[in-house]
């Protein structure tokens, strides 16, 4: 059979899917109160009876409204193949439903059971290097084991059949973070799924091999059986077998997902199925794929202790989450309310700092919090994590503040519903950074997600509120789109980003952008692919620079990492470098396009040229800023009623701000200046004028 490469199927066309599916006929929020959520996970399993009863008087004294459970549980609603238990929890679903405490039931998938693992060993995730994982840790088995698949959906149709009609049944939570601690796994079950998977992408092999480009090295297929997983091997493996691997991977856990929640939805049509996500922290699953197939989007997000700045990455993850959730109201399904046990240093969060970081998810689109977990561990791997109730007990500052936000939750009630609206995107796209984060790119120092972060930060300092988007999704809606380091660039995105300037957007790239396409090659014509027409230049060859290099820019600014060996189109230089490998070279251009504006950035700038390039770019794109003073978070949620700005102090001074309204959470009238404590948050509540 002769087969023609150019029927290779490329992620072109139809448009990206990254909306939310139009589901109107699902429910997209748990069954009961129109109050907030609030409360956590809980595993009574670890507990006797008495200290049940005792915890759910607790969770009633701080206002807890759901719990997730049920998510380690196998071996207890399992315990031999075939045979279930369920008497431990129908009681706790039972005194649950007493006390009034919905459950967000999970199905115990991430965890299969010591029988599972001696009866099917075969099953077992395999690393890149071939070493096959053990039990006595947490982590599901391959994806694409036929033996876990079944033995997943046949616990999920017990659970979902036994408590379908149960009253303390809200919402199902289905496995736990998938792609952590398990994602691309090596197993030949996996290798089989792959090649099934490359039938039919590709369809044809020679398809597959152009694509892939195996004329290089010596690495064309005759047969699919020839394809194996990107393993170790002697030197770098070819990447785009690799960014295929990640994809599939993607896919393959999507399948388990799908597989449960259909079960689920069977039994409880009118209940919500959920997973819980962790947005910039699974680098493994496409969460833009993903959230398509959750009735809500649930979030999992826990400080990286260490960085002052972390605040910071906070609001970046729930941005990214609300970006994900298409704008609806989402889940913050975890967090913790002090330290976390798996950092090197697992430091405890101080006093307002739970509230801050919970109401800080609020403001960014969250309408539940909820922590891991209720009661602490005594032991086990996850002894040290913090908890709703710690160690040490009630008498403590952790439980107070517990109670606290539970207060605060409830006078915040109101907010239930509302959005958060952003003129401003930054583009991110789990499948570039799988391209990028590969070998021999052109500097280890062009790093995707620092950038992010360091463009997110900038716009966070100036009080503008981000969404993310996919670059081939509907950016029509933005003033200003942001793509910091966007490795990989489709033909789509190419075609999406040019038509959004031309029509009137305004676009700032970074460097290291549209170097390859969707297949991980280079772009015809070379770079930046098809940013040239709208950043009206080229590139005639990237100039990465040496570790600790710097230039200075004739803005007063310096630069590191990266320049460009630009050609001119119609673009204009507005900054150039001053010395360096790129002297009298353009670090900043930019280009009129159609009705818009593309900037293009070919260097990492200072924070504080960075900053300006922002305010220019903001200014042009008719973005209107606001500052808000030094270390204030600022969002504002809406509703038909009402707009809410939510303002978090994290100084460790007190700040004075001008606010007229009603404080949502003291129920005071606001007309002046108004000072918010060290640390602490205002919430000014504004009805909107009505007529
Ligand atoms: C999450 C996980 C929880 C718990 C928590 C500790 O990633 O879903 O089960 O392990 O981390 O921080």
């Amino acid at each position: 059979m002769s087969h023609d490469a150019l029927s290779v199927p490329t992620t072109s066309a139809p448009p990206y899917p990254t909306e939310p599916r139009p589901t109107p006929e699902r429910p997209v929020w748990p069954r009961g109160t129109t109050a907030l959520r609030f409360g956590g996970d809980y595993n009574p399993e670890q507990w006797t009876r008495e200290t049940w009863l005792e915890d759910i008087e607790l969770m009633k004294r701080a206002g807890v409204n759901l719990v997730s459970v049920g998510i380690f549980n196998w071996g207890l609603i399992e315990p031999r193949e075939g045979e279930y238990d369920f008497s431990q929890l129908d009681e706790i679903m039972d005194l649950l439903a007493g006390a009034g405490i919905d459950v967000d039931l999970g199905t115990p998938t991430a965890s299969p059971p010591a029988w599972f693992w001696r009866s099917y060993p075969e099953s077992r995730p395999v690393t890149r290097d071939g070493l096959p994982l053990a039990f006595g840790s947490r982590g599901m088995a391959s994806p694409s084991s036929p033996d876990y698949r079944r033995a997943a959906v046949r616990v999920t149709e017990q659970l979902a059949r036994r408590y379908a009609s149960h009253p303390a049944l809200a919402m199902w939570h289905v496995h736990n973070e998938y792609g952590a601690p398990v994602s691309e796994s090596y197993d030949e079950h996996s290798v089989r799924a792959f090649r099934s998977w490359l039938q039919r992408r590709y369809g044809t092999l020679d398809g597959l091999n152009t694509t892939w480009g195996t004329a290089f090295w010596g690495q064309r297929y005759q047969s699919w059986d020839e394809i194996d997983a990107p393993r170790r091997a002697a030197t770098v493996t070819n990447p785009t077998q690799r960014l295929d691997f990640a994809r599939f991977t993607s896919d393959a856990l999507l399948e388990c997902f799908v597989a449960e929640r259909d079960i689920i939805r069977r039994h409880t049509p009118e209940l919500p199925v959920t997973t819980n996500f962790m947005a910039t922290n699974c680098p493994s699953v496409d969460l833009w794929r993903w959230a398509r197939e959750v009735d809500v989007v649930a979030n999992d997000h826990y400080l990286v202790a260490e960085r002052p700045d972390n605040h910071i990455l906070l609001s970046m993850d729930a941005d990214l989450t609300r970006s994900i959730a298409g704008g609806r109201p989402w889940m913050l399904m975890e967090h913790s309310t002090s330290a976390v046990n798996w950092q090197g240093r697992n430091i405890a969060k101080r006093p307002g700092e739970l509230k801050r970081n919970s109401l800080a998810h609020l403001a960014r689109g969250a309408d539940a919090v909820m922590f891991f977990q209720f009661r602490a561990s005594r032991s086990g791997a996850e002894k040290f994590h913090s908890a709703m109730l710690p160690h040490a007990g009630t008498e403590t500052k952790v439980w107070r503040a517990v109670e606290e936000l539970g207060a605060d939750l409830a006078a915040l009630s109101p907010l239930r519903g509302s959005t958060v609206t952003s003129r401003v995107a930054i583009l991110w796209d789990w499948q570039s950074f799988w391209a990028q984060d590969l070998e021999w790119r052109p500097s280890v120092d062009m790093q995707h997600r620092e950038r992010i972060e360091a463009f997110y930060t900038e716009l966070w300092q100036l009080g503008v509120t981000t969404d993310f988007a996919h670059p081939e999704s509907d950016i029509s809606g933005y003033d200003l789109v942001v793509a910091p380091s966007l490795y990989l660039v489709s033909s789509a995105a190419g075609a999406n980003l040019a038509r959004y300037v031309e029509q009137g957007g305004t676009l700032l790239v970074s460097f290291g952008s549209g170097l390859v396409d969707e297949n991980e090659a280079v772009h015809p014509g070379g770079f930046p692919g098809p940013l040239r027409d709208p950043l009206g230049l080229s590139i005639e060859e990237l100039l990465p620079f040496r570790l600790g290099e710097t230039a200075t820019l004739d803005n007063g600014g310096t630069a590191d990492v990266w320049a460009d060996d630009i050609i001119l189109g119609s673009a204009e230089p507005v900054i150039r470098f001053t010395d360096g490998r790129a002297e009298g070279q353009p670090a900043l251009t930019r280009n009129s396009f159609g009705a818009g504006t593309a900037w293009y950035l070919s260097t990492r700038p200072d924070a504080g040229t960075l900053r300006r390039i922002l305010e220019g770019s903001l200014a042009e794109a008719g973005v209107a800023v606001e500052a808000p003073p030094a270390g204030v978070e600022t969002v504002v949620r809406s509703s038909e009623a009402s707009s809410w700005r939510i303002l978090l102090n994290h100084n460790a001074s007190e700040v004075a701000v001008e606010a007229h309204g009603r404080n949502a959470l003291s129920g005071e009238r606001l007309d002046g200046e108004v000072t918010i404590a060290a640390g602490d948050v205002l919430i000014v509540e504004t009805p909107k004028q009505r007529g």
